[in-house]
């Protein structure tokens, strides 16, 4: 029994440990939906972010449209940017998903003259 809790310890300790060192312990955006990304995914830790940059309404980043028109007053945060911004500019989506992001995230740093704006303040190195 005593070995066996031990044992366990053990376990739990290499598991801290590879967790700790092959994580860099920051949050990234998941940029698997780009075949072959060039760039690490960007560091953006969400909830610290809103509350850090200020920003209450969801509907910022998480829009909803009627054909081209914005929807005031409703939010799309189920859904993901890519479900509606493909890679490509198609009929439906004439904003590609890396523009999206790039205009969404760095054109609002750049007014606020807050927050990165240079590519490797965002696509941090693993
Ligand atoms: C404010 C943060 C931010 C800055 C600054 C920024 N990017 Fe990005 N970029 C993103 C986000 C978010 C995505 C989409 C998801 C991801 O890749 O993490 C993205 C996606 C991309 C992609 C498509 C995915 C890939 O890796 O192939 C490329 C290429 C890219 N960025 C290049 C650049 C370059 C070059 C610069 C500088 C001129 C730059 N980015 C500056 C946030 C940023
Ligand atoms: C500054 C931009 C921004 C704001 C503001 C924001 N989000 Fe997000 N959120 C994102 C991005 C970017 C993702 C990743 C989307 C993706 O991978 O396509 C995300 C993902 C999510 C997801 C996971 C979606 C999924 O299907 O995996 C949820 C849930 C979410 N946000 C909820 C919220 C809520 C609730 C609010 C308001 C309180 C909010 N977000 C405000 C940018 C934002
Ligand atoms: C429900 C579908 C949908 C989702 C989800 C969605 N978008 Fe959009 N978005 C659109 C449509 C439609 C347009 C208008 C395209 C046009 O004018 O051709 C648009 C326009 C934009 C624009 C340009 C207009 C502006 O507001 O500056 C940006 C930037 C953008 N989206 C970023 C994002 C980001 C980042 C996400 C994820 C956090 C996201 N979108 C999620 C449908 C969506
Ligand atoms: C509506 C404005 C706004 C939008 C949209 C926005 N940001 Fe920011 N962001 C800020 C502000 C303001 C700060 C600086 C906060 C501070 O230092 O007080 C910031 C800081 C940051 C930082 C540095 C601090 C940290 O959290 O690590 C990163 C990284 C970042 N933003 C990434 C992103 C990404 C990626 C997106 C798009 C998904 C995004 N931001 C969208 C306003 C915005």
């Amino acid at each position: 029994m005593k070995h066996k809790i031990v044992f366990m310890g053990f376990i739990l300790f290499l598991f801290t440990v590879v967790v700790a060192f092959s994580n860099t312990g920051l949050e990234r955006l998941d940029n698997s939906e780009f075949q072959n990304p060039h760039r690490p995914g960007a560091v953006f830790e969400h909830d610290d972010h809103n509350e850090m940059a200020e920003i209450d309404d969801c509907a910022v980043c998480h829009h909803v449209y009627e054909g081209k028109k914005l929807v005031e007053d409703e939010s799309s945060e189920d859904s993901l940017c890519s479900e509606c911004h493909s890679l490509k500019v198609t009929p439906e989506n004439s904003i590609p998903l890396d523009v999206a992001y790039h205009k969404r995230c760095r054109s609002c740093h750049f007014e606020a003259n807050k927050g990165p704006v240079l590519c490797g303040e965002c696509h941090i190195k693993l």
